[in-house]
């Protein structure tokens, strides 16, 4: 087809990401203000992953990913999912988008595409787009609740909205590839 792409973006990631930053001019400005920004994000760090997990086990269509055998949640599981979460969100705050940073987000996405452990297969895309739009909404509460002012909070959201959406991208990116063959 037409439009398809020639070659998957992973073969050149920091292109990938640059050309989206370009697009959506995420620019020097918003990377300044996230980094300004992101203490608020940060010192919540606890509760905002607490409350994404619990969110994600109201939901069968989330839990499971988060369940023992006997349905139960698996603790130690969620430990592991929240820590992994929590660096996500330190490194993100930084919006060092390097050659290692990029290449962690593409290995990110290919563990919810490509889950090689699990009977529960692959996180299905819906579900990455609507955790995005869960973390977007609680980061702009944060930014309401705790900015110095409200011009300040206002471009936070805009600025953390294009960088999460950046990330998306990034985290759909695994869902391009044919799936793993048993
Ligand atoms: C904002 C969206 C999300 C982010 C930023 C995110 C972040 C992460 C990170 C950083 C890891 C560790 C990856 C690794 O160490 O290779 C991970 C793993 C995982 N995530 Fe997510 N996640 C998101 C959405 C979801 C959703 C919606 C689900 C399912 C409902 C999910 C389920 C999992 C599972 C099951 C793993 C373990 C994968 C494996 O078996 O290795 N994640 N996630």
């Amino acid at each position: 087809m037409a439009n398809e792409p020639r070659y998957h973006p992973g073969a050149d990631m920091q292109g990938f990401v640059n050309e989206l930053m370009e697009f959506v001019d995420l620019n020097e400005t918003d990377v300044a203000t996230i980094r300004r920004t992101a203490p608020v994000i940060l010192r919540h760090e606890q509760d905002i992953t607490t409350a994404l997990y619990e969110h994600f086990l109201k939901f069968p269509a989330t839990a499971r990913f988060f369940l023992r055998e006997d349905g139960t949640p698996d603790e130690q599981r969620l430990a592991r999912r929240k820590h992994s979460l929590g660096r996500w969100l330190r490194e993100t705050a930084e919006v060092a988008m390097t050659h290692d940073f990029v290449y962690y987000l593409l290995a990110v996405s290919l563990s919810h595409s490509h889950r090689a452990v699990g009977p529960e297969g692959k996180v299905p895309p819906q579900f990455m787009v609507a955790a995005m739009s869960i973390a977007q909404t609680a980061f702009a509460r944060l930014f309401e609740a705790e900015c110095t002012d409200v011009q300040e909070a206002f471009e936070a959201s805009l600025a953390w909205n294009k960088l999460l959406l950046l990330h998306l991208n990034v985290l759909l990116l695994g869902y391009w590839l044919p799936p793993r063959r048993a």
